[in-house]
């Protein structure tokens, strides 16, 4: 398969990037410049070369940096902003700090004749994110592009195929940055953009087939979209090589546990052994009211428990997980900002002894997650199924967890779905689900006064789940869905609508 590597020098925006090419149907590899050299670059035959964003200055002590060679490799190299001054400083011209014209935020942009600009509008906006920029091209260059306070905004020097633009082309900010990456792709690496899921689907499972050949392999299996996916790819790879291990936390959906169970056992046909650990969980989080405590708390049961039954499979080389991208930003890459402690990222490989760790879909956004699912043969129904946290219903409980409130929240988030899915509204709505919060109220019930739970429901649309508005969801159907619950459970006085976008809010309460 043609692959075009994305080369990480600490960008926020690898992954964008990659996501972006294989939009174009050409495959993206991400690699940090710290693994691998010009050499192995041209030795993998890459149809070209992407360098990303950093936050380091090209002539920092500790800037990272490769050898000259990048630059003489005869591979097409586009660099954005670090990526960019990078090959101007290789190729002997000369970075500067802006001193105080540096460039934040959207900016106009005009450009000459090049190819990488081939059908974009003279004058158009950009993004730009930067505090240095190239005040002296290398001979042999020229500049393809400016702005206001950055008159070297682009540059190229065609004959060795070398291009930076120091705007970002991979933001949505930038008016036709598609077009750009585009033009790179094709225009300039002759890619075909012919790559599709089914080849991506089948370069995995070739690979995994090479790579783990002989070994036994573990898979933690929750029954959401990502643990599934990763493990059906791997099952398809190595057969009964792959053992999954679902722990029923008892902290499920109703009758989640058995559909699991009977999904991958029955119709995958697959190895799975199922835990039933629930009133273990329920014991451990006895009295705990803290969110991130009863995350840790999961976590750390949840690998005794895998650690337990790995012991009794005996020897295990590699542990599969199905971390997702967004999970490795939330959980805080490099310097950014840990939100939450999604259990499900590393953690595992400390405490139980394995050769390796893989993660299959580590760089993949939700819905190429689910497009390759599809291409795997995963049911629908399954690919599409909203996400569910690992923690489970554990952080839709507000306040510590008893089994009565694990039966209400179960009936009364049963009942929501029932009535989103009978209003068709399924597929316009990402995620929605019922939170049990720790306010009772006064209600009134044939004459009778109670003092029962209060019942909040939340609904979200969401591209990736970086971002999320709530949805309107009709108030015939909320009506519907909050007469129900106070009818039908026993305890809930009172059922409210959460109207919180993320950010400020997060999809999940806790
Ligand atoms: P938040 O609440 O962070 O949710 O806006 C974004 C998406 O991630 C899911 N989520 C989790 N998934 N372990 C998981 O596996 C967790 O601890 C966790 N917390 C949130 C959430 O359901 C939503 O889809």
């Amino acid at each position: 398969m043609e692959k075009v590597l994305v080369l990480d020098f600490g960008g926020q925006y690898d992954q964008l990037i990659a996501r972006r090419v294989r939009e174009k149907k050409v495959y993206a590899e991400v690699i940090s410049y710290r693994k691998i050299t010009p050499e192995k670059i041209k030795d993998r035959k890459y149809k070209g070369v992407i360098l990303t964003g950093g936050p380091n200055s090209v002539y920092a002590d500790d800037a990272p940096r490769m050898s000259a060679d990048l630059i003489e490799m005869g591979i097409p190299v586009l660099g954005i902003c670090y990526g960019c001054q990078l090959i101007a400083y290789l190729a002997g011209g000369v970075v500067e700090a802006a001193k105080g014209q540096a460039e934040y935020g959207k900016t106009e942009f005009v450009h000459q004749t090049s190819v990488l600009f081939k059908g974009i509008p003279k004058i158009s906006s950009c993004w730009m994110s930067h505090g240095d920029r190239v005040v002296e091209l290398p001979e042999g260059f020229n500049i393809t592009a400016s702005t206001r306070n950055c008159p070297i905004a682009s540059f190229e020097c065609e004959d060795k195929m070398l291009y930076g633009v120091q705007f970002h082309p991979e933001v949505t900010h930038t008016e036709h940055g598609k077009a750009v990456l585009e033009n790179f792709l094709f225009g300039i690496c002759g890619c075909p953009g012919d790559s599709s899921m089914e080849d991506y689907a089948k370069y995995c499972i070739d690979r995994y087939q090479r790579d783990l050949k002989g070994k036994k392999v573990l898979c933690a299996l929750s029954g959401g979209v990502d643990s599934s996916v990763a493990a059906v790819m791997l099952h398809q790879a190595i057969g009964d090589d792959l053992t999954c291990v679902f722990v029923d936390h008892g902290l499920l959906r109703k009758d989640e546990g058995d559909s699991v169970e009977k999904t991958f056992r029955k119709q995958f046909k697959m190895n799975i052994i199922r835990v039933n650990a629930q009133e273990r969980f329920l014991n451990a989080l006895k009295g705990v009211s803290e969110p991130e405590k009863k995350r840790k708390i999961i976590g750390e049961e949840f690998i005794r428990v895998f650690e337990e039954e790995a012991k009794k499979i005996g020897r295990v080389n590699i542990l599969v997980q199905g971390t997702i991208y967004p999970d490795v930003i939330e959980s805080g890459k490099g310097d950014a900002a840990t939100i939450k402690s999604h259990h499900n990222v590393g953690g595992l490989p400390d405490v139980i002894e394995f050769d390796d760790i893989i993660e299959p879909l580590r760089e993949l956004f939700k819905d190429e997650v689910r497009r390759l699912g599809i291409e795997l043969g995963i049911p629908y129904e399954m690919v599409w199924r909203q996400p569910f946290p690992g923690p489970g219903l554990a952080i839709r409980i507000i306040g510590d967890i008893t089994q009565e409130k694990l039966d209400i929240l179960r009936e009364a988030d049963a009942i929501f779905r029932e009535e989103i899915a009978a209003a068709g509204l399924e597929k316009s709505t990402n995620q929605y689900f019922a939170v049990l919060t720790d306010t009772r109220t006064v209600g009134v019930m044939g004459d009778a006064r109670t003092y029962g739970y209060t019942v909040a429901l939340r609904a979200v649309s969401t591209e990736d789940f970086m971002t999320a508005d709530w949805s309107r969801i009709p108030y015939e159907v909320l009506e519907k869905a909050s007469t129900r619950i106070t009818d039908e459970i026993k305890n809930v006085s009172r059922v409210v609508y959460d109207i919180t976008s993320k950010p400020p809010a997060t999809v999940e309460w806790e």
